[in-house]
């Protein structure tokens, strides 16, 4: 004990970070233990969904771990302070100075309030780049670069996987597969520039809120249920082959061979979800009758707009740049009369995250 502490230093400071939510293409879905992916997952950061994390940190010896105040958009939130301080304990196995360090964390969301749409990924995120960069500051070691990233990427997967893949960006890839040297399941990667063409580069994402209120069935639960799911070994297989595909499409900046890929992983997702067992279904009405007029849009337009979703009953309509202009009145005349309240986010890829 007396060892432990002689290496705690006492000292004190402030560090604040900007992180992104991700939105995955091929999805990691299915989990082994510690958060490890049963299959590799693909996706790309947004722009302007983002989670904003100032941390005050006080480390002494003597103190004790604890989070003295925690607040989320001005005000205190206890559930989310619970999920912070269960998270950070798990930490203090990698930090040893998380055990003597007491902390006032702020936090700031970009998503509309209740948007059911899962920040997660973009809190989880910016706690670990935050917790990275204290002990970069304590350690004398750089606080930027690949080890750094790739450190911060490993520990947000602690907090929910799909969140190391929030920390480049680019087309970013978490899963160890043979498709792609370097890849892991420990922490994600960002995709060299080389492989993808550059019109697969400026991808819009429109996020359309069906229905805003909290999931029924946890993420968290969902994996769990892939543990004895009967199509199991099959959503490995497909999940790689649907990785091929999409690597290709990159590759060759076909975006019609994207959006299949695109498409068919959302609507895999769901169908693993109604094959669970028990099953439950998490697409709200309007989220079919979106799917639809957005296959009836390509049809009679050819525009290429594809759309996906995550684990609710939100959708994510992918396009690229170029075709902005005749995608935003589909959406303002088309869909948004299926969104709850009309609400919307328009989204687009980002730049990775931000130290403030
Ligand atoms: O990171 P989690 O445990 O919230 O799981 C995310 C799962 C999906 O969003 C459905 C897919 C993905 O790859 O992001």
């Amino acid at each position: 004990m007396r060892k432990v502490q002689a290496m705690i230093p006492k000292t004190k400071g402030r560090v604040a970070w900007e992180s992104p939510a991700n939105i995955a293409l091929v999805k990691y879905w299915g989990k082994q233990p510690v958060q490890i992916p049963m299959n590799p997952s693909l996706s790309f950061v947004l722009k302007k969904s983002v989670v904003e994390i100032n941390m005050d940190y006080v480390i002494d010896p003597d103190n004790d771990f604890k989070i003295n105040r925690f607040t989320l958009n001005g005000k205190s939130s206890e559930p989310f302070s619970e999920k912070t301080e269960q998270y950070l304990v798990r930490l203090n196995n990698f930090f040893p100075f998380l055990k003597h360090t007491q902390l006032v964390i702020d936090s700031r969301s970009t998503f509309p309030h209740s948007a059911g749409i899962a920040s997660s990924a973009a809190a989880f995120s910016a706690l670990a780049l935050c917790i990275c960069t204290i002990d970069a500051r304590i350690n004398e070691k750089k606080g930027d670069g690949d080890e750094f990233m790739k450190k911060a990427s490993h520990m947000a997967r602690l907090g929910s996987g799909s969140a190391c893949r929030s920390l480049y960006d680019g087309m970013v890839l978490w899963g160890e597969t043979p498709l792609v040297s370097r890849s892991s399941g420990d922490h994600a990667i960002r995709l060299s520039d080389d492989l993808i063409n550059n019109a697969l580069m400026r991808l819009n994402d429109a996020i359309l809120i069906t229905d805003s209120s909290t999931k029924r069935v946890s993420s968290t639960h969902g994996h769990a249920l892939m543990d004895h799911h009967p199509y199991r070994e099959q959503r490995k297989i497909q999940s790689g082959i649907n990785l091929e595909k999409m690597l290709a499409a990159l590759a060759e900046g076909d975006f019609t061979a994207f959006g299949e890929v695109v498409e068919s992983e959302a609507l895999g997702l769901h169908g693993l979800m109604m094959l669970s067992t028990p099953p439950y279904l998490l697409m709200h009405p309007n989220t079919i009758r979106i799917l639809e007029k957005v296959r009836m849009f390509r049809e009679e337009t050819a525009i290429p707009a594809y759309a996906t979703l995550d684990a609710g009953p939100n959708i994510h309509l992918i396009y690229p740049e170029t075709v902005k202009s005749n995608v935003l009145p589909f959406i303002e005349q088309e869909l948004t009369p299926y969104c709850e309240g009309k609400q919307w986010i328009d989204d687009r890829m980002g730049d990775g995250p931000n130290r403030l």
